[in-house]
């Protein structure tokens, strides 16, 4: 985990409340895995504490990191008026991330909403190592999906969704998700996106006893295991989002219902 003062390189709307900003980075750059966040620093009147963003993307040739995120309150409305050329203190990376060191695998990543974020480092990083990946992603309209332009799907076979049709097939990403694993042949789910969302894609890939990994969103006060702000019950007693998560094994949250199929050899 390092501390670092980042220059901002980039900073733009990409739709409504979401911004996807570039920094450029230097410390972890080679050490930050997909699904890990950071905590970027406020400086502004009650806005003491840093705010969980997760990593989007590392373009480890430049190094730039990406962060996208939803201007909610106060924090993240500072983040949206950084300018190019400010400085921003980030720390991190921070948490686990998803499980990519495996090779020749066939992995669904499923992203919904803001949990899109770390897709894009994710399905890199699968890529490399020789894993196929299928790419199911969702959202509440065309807007909201704005953020997959900048994501590489060249050659990824790609299932889009939106609640009100107006991008892809309308309904849900479980819908797609589930054609393809009565198919069959899938060895993995990754997923992130809103709490209701991992619980149908968890309960939906244990049913056909595939291994699934869910990235949480929890609210977060230190980041760094120090406080209880993110404390969550799991099937294996109390769990600190912030630094066991935020991926965990969909099988041991407790809300999504495990059946604990055998894991695909991820772990
Ligand atoms: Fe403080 Fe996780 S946010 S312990």
């Amino acid at each position: 985990m390092f501390l670092e003062d980042c220059k901002v390189l980039e900073n733009k709307q990409v739709f409504g409340t979401y911004y996807l900003m570039k920094l450029k980075g230097e410390k972890s750059i080679n050490v930050a895995k997909a699904g890990q966040f950071y905590m970027l620093q406020c400086k502004g009147q009650g806005t003491i504490l840093r705010r969980p963003i997760s990593l989007h993307y590392i373009n480890k040739s430049e190094n730039i990191l990406e962060f996208y995120y939803e201007v909610k309150g106060l924090g993240t409305k500072e983040f949206a008026n950084l300018k190019e050329g400010d400085t921003l203190n980030i720390q991190g990376p921070l948490g686990n991330g998803f499980t990519t060191d495996i090779e020749n695998k066939t992995i669904v990543v499923v992203g919904g909403g803001m949990g899109i974020a770390p897709t894009k480092l994710l399905i890199e990083r699968l890529k490399e190592n020789g894993n196929k990946v299928i790419y199911i992603c969702g959202g509440r309209n065309k807007g909201a999906l704005e953020i997959i332009k900048n994501i590489n799907l060249e050659g990824i076979e790609t299932y889009i969704t939106t609640d009100d049709g107006s991008l892809g097939i309308k309904g849900n990403v479980t819908m797609p998700l589930r054609t393809l694993l009565e198919k069959g042949g899938i060895d993995g789910v990754y997923t992130c996106g809103p709490h209701k969302m991992l619980e149908f894609v968890g309960k939906t890939a244990q049913e056909f006893g595939v291994y699934c990994e869910v990235s949480l969103e929890e609210r977060m006060a230190c980041g760094v295991k120090a406080c209880v702000g993110c404390s969550i019950l799991t099937n294996e007693g109390m769990k600190k989002v912030c630094h066991d998560g935020p991926v965990f094994d969909s099988r041991i949250i407790i809300d999504i219902n495990p059946k604990n199929p055998e894991p695909c050899g991820c772990k």
